[in-house]
């Protein structure tokens, strides 16, 4: 099929090259034509497990190209919109300006029986809207939301866990022959209204985040009790009602969706005068934010009640580990606090030191994280990229580190091994 994917961010292009990957003629627009250079020469503008050679797999095959003009989305038959949907600068609300212009912009070069398919997270109601633009050309409208991860996203769009189409019955059938691979393999496939389809993204996130401020909250509790969180959700998470996953306690989330999402969520169900059904989503973000505060506060702990002029060497800069994305990070957020109360704090991330230098020029940055260990009086681990988690020994850290203080801002090293190397170990929820 002739497909066509406007906005080639995260979703966008890693939706471009994977419906390329199984058999679709593609083409992928983006008003920045820097993006769009580097996406037609089989490179990613950001870091994507297996999206290079998914791409230039593609734009080899003659199947994937990519263009800055909207007016090459026509003679396609489905019209995917994948722009972004930021927090507005003066609210919580979602800012649609992006979705607005995106579908305005396709309304010319659309033909009667297309079909535009909004992939984009967007507030409930939204796609109602937009139908009646959509159907004055003879197109027709579906909101088929994306639930991809940053770090599997590739995976996660072409063996995704559930497809969900919410709009018409015909729609629905092109929908099933563009995911034809993952019709196969008996995906499943749950077609419905505009407003359950967009409420099934937000809500979906708002679970996820409050899965882990849930689990953060008994990290506070397990803090005053000399409790351990960890070993509470191991065995929580055994009653497979519950599950161990997103029980991660730590410093909490962040990112390009958790945080915008939950937010724009309670101004939505405020605007609908539903805010006090989902009020409990303000006590997510607010126990997420404490966190990053409490990592800061083992630091100065840690190094005896003030870290004025004490070298902390901040392991991690991504709002997770296999992604360079900086939005919202919880790492960044725990390293510019230290910063601000005096301390040389020296970062560094396997993926995302760009970024992280870009935004926060203040800061200071080591290659590699045995540069950053030199000379640290504490050492705090903020994303748990492999290389913190499995690969450093205790051992070689004390042999580049002046302390012994490590603050374990994402649980992932084992306490006993890093005591037992003379070690003090700080964790979240952890005696
Ligand atoms: C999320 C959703 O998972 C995805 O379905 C949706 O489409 C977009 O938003 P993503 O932002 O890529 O995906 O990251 P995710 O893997 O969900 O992690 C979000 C944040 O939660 C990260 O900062 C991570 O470190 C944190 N986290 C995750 C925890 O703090 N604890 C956990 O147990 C799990």
């Amino acid at each position: 099929m002739k497909l066509s994917v406007i906005g080639c961010g995260y979703l966008g292009a890693v939706h471009a090259a994977a419906m390329a990957s199984i058999g679709h003629e593609v083409v992928g627009i983006d008003v920045d034509e820097r993006k769009i250079e580097a996406l037609a020469a089989g490179k990613a503008p950001f870091f994507e497990p297996g999206l290079d050679e998914l791409l230039a797999e593609g734009v080899a095959s003659g199947r994937l190209r990519f263009s800055s003009d909207l007016a090459d989305a026509a003679g396609a038959a489905v019209h995917f919109i994948a722009v972004g949907t930021p927090q507005t600068k003066d609210g919580d609300a979602a800012d649609l300006r992006f979705v607005n212009a995106a579908v305005e912009g396709l309304l010319p070069h659309l033909a009667p029986g297309d079909i535009v398919a909004g992939k984009s997270t967007v507030p409930v109601g939204t796609a109602a809207r937009l139908a009646e633009a959509v159907e004055s050309v003879g197109a027709e409208l579906v909101w088929n939301p994306e639930f991809l991860r940053e770090g599997w996203a590739v995976e996660d769009t072409v063996s995704p866990d559930r497809i969900v189409v919410g709009g018409g019955a015909r729609a629905a059938d092109v929908l099933r022959e563009v995911y034809h691979t993952a019709v196969a393999t008996e995906t499943p496939f749950i077609v419905t209204n505009y407003a359950t389809a967009e409420l099934v993204k937000v809500a979906a996130n708002a679970f996820l985040a409050t899965k882990i401020s849930f689990i953060n909250a008994m990290a506070e509790i397990a803090e005053v009790t000399g409790a351990d969180v960890t070993q509470l959700a191991d065995a929580i998470g055994h009653d497979n009602r519950i599950g161990r996953r997103f029980l991660g306690a730590g410093i909490g989330f962040g990112g390009g969706c958790l945080p915008k999402d939950i937010r724009a969520f309670s101004a939505r169900a405020e605007e609908l005068g539903r805010g006090e059904s989902v009020s409990f989503l303000r006590e997510v973000d607010a126990i997420n934010l404490r966190r990053r505060e409490r990592a800061v506060q083992l630091v100065v702990d840690g190094l005896g009640g003030s870290v004025h002029r004490k070298r902390v060497a901040v392991l991690g800069a991504a709002f997770k580990p296999h992604s360079d994305d900086i939005r919202d990070s919880p790492a960044l957020d725990v390293a510019t606090r230290l910063h601000g109360l005096g301390a040389d704090v020296v970062v560094t991330d396997p993926a995302a030191l760009e970024n992280a230098r870009r935004v926060h020029p203040q800061l200071d940055y080591a290659a590699d994280r045995d540069e950053a260990l030199r000379g640290a009086d504490a050492v705090v681990v903020v994303t748990e990229w492999d290389e913190y988690r499995r690969q450093l020994s205790p051992e070689h850290a004390a042999g580049l580190a002046a302390g012994r203080v490590v603050v374990d801002g994402r649980n992932c090293l084992d306490a006993d091994t890093w005591r037992a190397a003379g070690w003090t170990y700080l964790g979240m929820g952890r005696p």
